[in-house]
């Protein structure tokens, strides 16, 4: 902050409007915000102009309240002395856009960036909610480096259906295979579905939206506490008041990301994800935050730093309850103390409080030990991202917080070998031909099978597909098995509860071992070496590379061109090719 506090440094926004060599320009730029009943004089106060980068629309009512909740936003700002200014981002709506919403994050992260470079803005409000519009907002934010705050919008409050907790995405999994195996009908499938969103906010599991505001919090890039306030409580319109006062003080303060996203605070937020079950879809987000903000983060980081981590956090897919109950247990501060306290945690990260990591979690130890489990007394052990590799792929993870009991007796723990599975591989090309062929006699498919799929990744999709949570034919299903082995190139929902081996990385689209293997080959998995290999020679395999890379749906619109020609593989986080290079370009200020 400058030392004289009524002389403020120059800021950012007076090169648009404050501009004495530039008359005719300055004169251009005020003119039309007088449209909306702006004065000349507030523009050209010195105040700290403050963008609300306002992610709600109707076609992403995840995130819809916070178009209510830019008021309080406003009064925040206003309150502490800044100016509001709020425009819209790319809408991100995870349920509906096809073929993926995974496609636009690039898209949404590239028209952010233009908006934050280009206009006269001090720092910005990134609205979060719905999985992808954390990561492409704090991408963007990193890019430019203006002080910047998340503020998320909260999960929905739980659901509920005959006395039962539903939760978002958990109850689709869960109520297909009760479905499949023939246990409810399909009013019934429908009425739990819809009982699972009760409100406004986004999904009420920790699926990849509440894992991602949680990561945002971990970060240090939102207030203490901010990411898992229900959408609906009184405490999110007051969280978003202290918000808006909060980003008014970053500017003078000139707090940017660039001092907070540090290797440090990104490994603090690997081991959150693995105490909270977080989903695998934060393994390519954070990788893609990391390289736009020019932090060093390697794929094997989530084995060394998250795999040992516990799951403490008794929450749906890994767990038993929903957002209120996470929330009003502590939420993410709490589970944070647990993981300080043990010695897991880089307390001294800075955050956009202003204050330490550490001093931000003091007091915040849960009272609630249902939801949220001391660190010593966990809800299972090791529960990070197993890391996989071998011949199908250099890299792909599995999520061990929902690897159920079932799953580990059968696979995990077979006396003699325990940790080694060999299965024979039925293979997929696409989502279409798995649902097409899943319940086909021919191919057999019995206990020891490992279900494959390609074509689900960043170019063959394009944009990456959460299809590997496939389920197995309904003969396994109504004989109680409710899950087999699965692999892919693809990604999962955050909100599944399957234990798939996921985001393999190359793709079969890109040349990577998955387009090699054939239905019938066997596929040998060592969860203790971390190894996943099919067990075909190689003058087989090279022999099966004169066939080709298996084919992939065709470019249906320019930016899936342009997407497939410039998109990085899963284990880099899917972004832009040359990301790492994109925040020296913003760092040139923008001529006029
Ligand atoms: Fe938007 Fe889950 S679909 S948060
Ligand atoms: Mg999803």
């Amino acid at each position: 902050m400058s030392d004289d506090k009524n002389k403020p440094r120059r800021l950012r926004s007076q090169d648009w409007f404050d501009n004495p060599d530039h008359l005719d320009l300055t004169a251009l730029y005020l003119e039309r915000f007088m449209n909306y009943g702006t004065t000349p004089e507030e523009l050209r106060s010195g105040k700290p102009i403050i963008g609300i980068a306002q992610s709600g629309s109707d076609l992403n009512p995840c995130n819809r309240h916070h178009l209510d909740l830019a008021k309080r936003l406003r009064d925040g700002i206003r309150d502490a002395g800044g100016i509001p200014i709020e425009f819209p981002t790319h809408p991100l709506f995870e349920n509906c856009k096809r073929p993926t919403a995974a496609l636009d994050r690039n898209l949404a992260y590239l028209g952010l960036v233009e908006i934050l470079y280009g206009y006269p803005l001090d720092g910005v409000i990134l609205t979060t909610g719905c999985d992808k519009t954390t990561p492409s907002a704090l991408m963007a934010a990193s890019t430019v480096d203006l002080p910047a705050i998340v503020f998320s919008g909260g999960p929905m409050l739980d659901g509920w259906h005959d006395g039962d907790l539903v939760g978002s995405g958990t109850v689709i999994w869960r109520s297909r295979r009760k479905f499949a195996a023939g246990e409810i009908t399909r009013e019934e499938f429908l009425e739990a579905a819809l009982d699972s969103a009760p409100s406004v906010g986004h999904c009420n599991t920790m699926g990849t939206a509440s894992t991602m505001n949680a990561m945002a919090e971990a970060l240090g890039m939102s207030l203490t506490g901010c990411a898992a306030i229900p959408a609906a409580y009184r405490e999110r319109g007051q969280m978003a008041y202290r918000t808006g006062r909060r980003a008014v003080e970053l500017v003078l303060e000139d707090i940017k990301p660039s001092d907070i996203l540090t290797r440090s605070a990104f490994l603090n937020a690997i081991r959150v994800n693995s105490a909270i079950g977080g989903s695998t879809n934060a393994q390519p987000h954070l990788a893609a935050m990391a390289k736009h903000a020019g932090v060093e983060l390697h794929p094997d980081d989530w084995q060394v730093h998250g795999f040992d981590i516990p799951l403490l956090a008794n929450v749906q897919p890994a767990g038993a309850y929903l957002g209120e109950r996470f929330h009003r247990a502590g939420g993410v501060p709490a589970i944070m103390w647990e993981l300080l306290k043990a010695g897991k945690l880089d307390g001294s990260c800075p955050t956009v409080t202003g204050k330490t990591m550490a001093e931000n979690l003091e007091g915040r130890e849960s009272e609630d030990r249902e939801v949220i489990k001391p660190y010593d007394a966990p809800m299972r052990e090791r529960a990070g991202f197993l890391v996989l590799k071998g011949n199908l792929f250099d890299f792909a993870i599995m999520k061990m917080s929902v690897v159920s009991e079932g799953f580990r007796e059968r696979y995990l723990q077979e006396p003699g070998r325990e940790g080694v599975f060999e299965g024979k591989a039925v293979v997929f090309d696409g989502s279409e031909d798995y649902h097409a062929r899943i319940n086909d006699p021919a191919l057999d498919i019995d206990e020891n099978t490992i279900l494959v799929i390609r074509g689900a990744g960043p170019m063959g999709w394009p944009g990456s597909a959460e299809v590997v949570n496939m389920q197995p034919p309904d003969h396994l299903l109504k004989k109680g098995i409710m899950s087999l082995p699965t692999i892919g190139d693809g990604r999962q929902s955050g909100t599944a509860d399957s234990p798939s081996i996921l985001n393999a990385s190359p793709e079969s689209a890109a040349g990577g071992g998955l387009a090699w293997v054939r239905t019938g080959d066997i596929i040998r998995i060592d969860f203790n070496q971390g190894l996943c290999n099919m067990l075909v020679d190689e003058a087989e395999i090279a022999r099966r590379k004169g066939e080709g890379i298996p084919k992939v749906p065709a470019d249906a619109t320019p930016w899936q061109r342009i997407y497939r020609q410039t998109v990085t593989q899963l284990s880099e986080g899917a972004t832009i090719k040359g990301a790492d290079e994109f925040r020296q370009l913003a760092k040139t200020p923008p001529r006029h």
